[in-house]
């Protein structure tokens, strides 16, 4: 189904509201609000709506994927820790008829064994991982040029 023209969706996953404060060595000083802030900015830029949420509740994830349809065009999701495990939050991006990107601050096939599989990856358009605030917008750029504006 397609989704509201022009309209793409950001979701952080847990303790991506921590930004800038947590693990600034893998994570950077960047915080949410700012990393935003600066996606809004290229949303401008490339002609785009663009809505961010972030939730450390697996349920408002879900929540957020099935209300997407209709709505956007494109996601854009940081699973954060559940990027791990939550088949859940597979099942629903598999579930709805939406592209994704899966993204990620850091190269975590570079980091501990239990980082190096993504349960998500499997479901989504792609994944970029590695290139701190860049991987979004990278994702943002890629989706906004597969899906358009
Ligand atoms: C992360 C990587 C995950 O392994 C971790 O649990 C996070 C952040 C990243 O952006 O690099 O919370 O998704």
């Amino acid at each position: 189904m397609d989704g509201e023209k022009g309209s793409y969706l950001v979701l952080h996953g847990p303790n991506l509201n921590l930004l800038g404060k947590r693990e600034v060595e893998i994570y950077g000083n960047l915080s949410l609000e700012e990393l935003n802030g600066l996606l809004h900015t290229e949303a401008e830029k490339l002609g785009v709506k663009l809505d961010c949420y972030q939730s450390n509740s697996e349920g408002d994830l879900l929540d957020r994927i099935h209300g997407a349809v209709g709505n956007y065009q494109g996601i854009i999701i940081n699973p954060g820790a559940f990027t791990h495990y939550s088949i859940a939050l597979r099942d629903a991006l598999a579930g709805v008829d939406i592209p994704a990107v899966e993204v990620h601050l850091s190269n975590i096939y570079a980091r501990e064994e239990f980082r190096r599989r993504s349960v998500i990856a499997p479901v989504v358009q792609g994944q970029i991982s590695g290139f701190g605030p860049q991987s979004y917008f990278l994702a943002l750029r890629a989706l906004v040029y597969f899906c358009g504006r």
